[in-house]
């Protein structure tokens, strides 16, 4: 279920039919608040949340993520990398196909974008005494959570390998903290919308 406004009584009830006759194993939503989840809750079982989530990007901490913890829901974390972003892709300039539409993406604004930038310096020498690459901690930092998965985007087979290796890499309690106030150097200037782009 891709978007909110579908979570009526009629879809989940048909998707929970669906389940009990074993023809799908599990219903996520994506997208959703706490209230929507809960209002879904409400009408059939939900398994799962698909938010956005990154270092650079933390406001399903607010409600969505307690509330998954607190109710057995799994959470598959999208845009674990902000786009490519806490992967090093982009310099101080960054340059867009015409058709990307991560050049929308609301890291990238001028009172935001330096701040992204001093961070990425701040996180390569944990990367490095992690012996990873930027993506790769920023993967294993979303994933430090129980219950918690990345949606870990790749382009190429090189790529995808890469970012599987970032399920073995355990951040120590130091290097936690040190992101957790590098992160936040970032998402402290954020309100709390949690879509990533100007559309
Ligand atoms: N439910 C939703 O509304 C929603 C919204 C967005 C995404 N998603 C899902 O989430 C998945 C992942 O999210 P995402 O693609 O937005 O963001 P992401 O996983 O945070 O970033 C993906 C980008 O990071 C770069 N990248 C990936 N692996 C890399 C590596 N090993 N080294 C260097 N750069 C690397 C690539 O950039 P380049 O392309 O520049 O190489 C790739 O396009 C998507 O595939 C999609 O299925 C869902």
């Amino acid at each position: 279920m891709g978007q909110p406004a579908r979570a009526d009584r009629g879809d989940v009830s048909a998707l929970n039919e669906l389940k009990s006759q074993g023809k799908i194993r599990a219903i996520g939503v994506s997208n959703f608040s706490r209230a929507q989840i809960e209002a879904a809750g409400r009408c059939g079982t939900i398994d799962s949340l698909q938010p956005p989530y990154s270092l650079f990007w933390r406001q399903a901490e607010k409600d969505a993520l307690p509330y998954c913890a607190a109710n057995g829901l799994t959470v598959l974390a999208y845009s674990p990398m902000a786009q490519g972003i806490l992967a090093g892709r982009f310099g101080a300039q960054p340059s867009f196909a015409p058709e990307d539409h991560r050049k929308g993406h609301r890291l990238f604004q001028p009172d935001i974008y330096p701040r992204v930038q001093e961070a990425l310096e701040r996180l390569k020498p944990i990367a490095a005494r992690n012996g990873v690459t930027l993506g790769q901690l920023a993967l294993a930092w979303v994933i430090r959570l129980p219950g918690v998965c990345a949606i870990a985007g790749a382009r190429s087979a090189a790529q995808a390998a890469e970012n599987a290796r970032a399920a073995t890499l355990r951040l120590s309690a130091a290097d936690l903290a040190e992101m957790d106030a590098i992160g936040r150097t970032v998402t402290d200037g954020l309100d709390d919308n949690p879509v990533q782009w100007n559309f």
